[in-house]
């Protein structure tokens, strides 16, 4: 095994050598011996304290001293790294910064406050080297998510990103056990389908590719794209388990570069039946982010505490005010006028029927006091062909409703839908779509019952929380208009 691992080294004769010196010695005296396998996580518990372990993972510092070797060695089971303080004898020149170790010894309580176990070594293996000059990070040094946003297939290897990672996970558990405790059946919505539920026509259309196909060739009987939002399945599912959510990569062909769009994004969608307020839908988004929020806060301390402190300082407070204060609500109209007596310049229109824009959704949270804030009921022109009609004159609204959060604008995006039959139909016949959606008056036709429900931009979420500025800084591999993909 170690005559095999060496080889694989391309350093020079004298490095080799040294590498075979530390592994033999290692072998004769530790053949006999049988280390018990630790995570840095569970070396850092300090529950082994005194048993003879093994730990693996990568070198985040190296610092030889006289009589001793430092390094930190992480494994992305926590922030933190573990010390391993060895002889200087055990030093090897391919011991570098992000190089992979497998580090056999006695762990020992620390003499250091900083942290409470080191590991004393008495065999490192180096795994697999790294050039520390073409590594593109830097011992010590701080990059920006900007830098390392260059390095997709590398960044992970950063305190930040890995943190980020960490957070993405827990706050992905946190959601499916929101919803799991609270009644909810987990359905996977297809992720290729027909539909274009938004009716925005933002879609990335799908053809097989290969030499058995040619060009105008259907794989399917009809024209299919990867999916806008799983909605429309889970209203299909709504209509036997009551109480449905979602959780999966949806798609936008949105020709955008900004900070809070991505082509393939992850939203979680909820659909909930005989509900009959808006009420009812804003509970369970306002819920759902405070339970996923705590359970952020309370599981990932160091890793949240990370981007509030260095990456998005004070962002901390903004967080706390969020889980503090309830939610206001105010309706699309109360927004327009609030809009209409603020004193700012705006550069879109603010007149009743025109969408929200960016810059009036930020001065609604600011408005607002810097908190999370409902909108409801807008014009209903302006939402897809499910919403519910509020059948209000003059001013003719949709039950609607988006979630605003402070940073990023528009997290949620929710509605009653269309119940009832004739009105329904009525409005997929106004714009020529009463044959494509004829499966869809079909769970109006049997059964139908008020229902409603939202989708969650995973991403905004992250966003929203941690305080990242761009959404592509929050996902493991972002993909949106130009980027080059892996
Ligand atoms: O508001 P949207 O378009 O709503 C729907 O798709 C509904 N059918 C959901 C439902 O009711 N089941 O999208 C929902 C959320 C937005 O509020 C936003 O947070 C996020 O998805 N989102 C995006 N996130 C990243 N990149 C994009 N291009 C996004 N487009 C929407
Ligand atoms: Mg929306």
């Amino acid at each position: 095994m170690f005559q095999t691992a060496a080889k694989t080294f391309s350093a020079s004769a004298v490095a080799a050598s040294a590498y075979r010196r530390v592994c033999l010695v290692g072998r004769r005296r530790f053949c006999e011996k049988t280390s018990t396998k630790l995570r840095v996580s569970e070396a850092l518990s300090g529950v082994q304290l005194g048993a003879d372990v093994k730990v693996q993972g990568w070198v985040r510092s190296v610092r030889p001293q006289k009589n001793n070797i430092f390094l930190h060695v992480n494994d992305g089971s926590s922030l933190q790294s573990l010390q391993i303080v060895a002889d200087t004898k055990l030093n090897d020149p391919l011991l570098t910064f992000g190089s992979a170790v497998e580090v056999t010894g006695v762990l020992k309580k620390s003499p250091h406050q900083k942290q409470p176990v080191e590991l004393e070594a008495e065999r490192i293996r180096v795994v697999g080297e790294c050039n520390p000059v073409n590594f593109p990070f830097k011992i010590k040094e701080r990059h920006s998510l900007e830098y390392i946003r260059q390095l997709p297939h590398l960044r992970c290897r950063t305190n930040a990103f890995s943190s980020l990672l960490r957070i993405r996970s827990e706050a992905t558990a946190a959601i499916h056990s929101y919803f799991k405790n609270n009644g909810f059946v987990q359905i996977d919505t297809p992720i290729i389908t027909s539909n274009d539920c938004e009716g925005a026509g933002e879609l990335f259309q799908i053809e097989p590719s290969g030499p058995a196909f040619v060009d105008d060739d259907n794989f399917f009987s009809v024209p299919a794209f990867l999916t806008v939002s799983g909605q429309l399945h889970l209203e299909v599912m709504s209509g036997a388990f009551s109480r449905v959510y979602t959780f999966g990569p949806t798609f936008r062909a949105e020709n955008s570069q900004s900070r809070r769009h991505l082509a393939e994004f992850f939203m979680v969608e909820a659909e909930i039946s005989f509900t009959e307020s808006l009420e009812d839908l804003t509970k369970v988004m306002e819920d759902v982010f405070r339970s996923a929020t705590q359970r952020v806060l309370a599981s990932c301390a160091a890793d949240v505490d990370l981007f509030h402190r260095h990456v998005t300082p004070g962002h901390r407070d903004t967080v706390e005010a969020m889980l503090n204060k309830s939610f206001p609500v105010i309706s699309y109209t109360e927004a327009i006028d609030i809009l209409h007596r603020s004193s700012e310049k705006f550069t879109f229109p603010t007149d009743w029927g025109c969408d929200l824009m960016t810059e009036h959704e930020k001065y609604l949270v600011k408005h607002c006091g810097n908190v999370p804030v409902f909108i409801t009921d807008y014009p209903y022109d302006l939402k897809p062909f499910y919403a519910r009609d509020n059948q209000d004159r003059p001013k003719h609204t949709a039950a609607a409703v988006d979630l605003l959060v402070p940073g990023v604008g528009e997290l949620c995006g929710g509605s009653l839908r269309e119940e009832r039959l004739n009105l329904l139909m009525a409005r997929l016949k106004r714009v020529g779509l009463e044959d494509t959606y004829n499966w869809y008056l079909d769970l109006r036709r049997f059964g139908s019952v008020p229902h409603g429900g939202f989708g969650l931009g995973f991403e905004r979420y992250l966003q929203c929380i941690l305080g990242v500025d761009n959404i592509k800084d929050v996902i493991p591999f972002p993909r949106f208009s130009h980027s080059c993909l892996l």
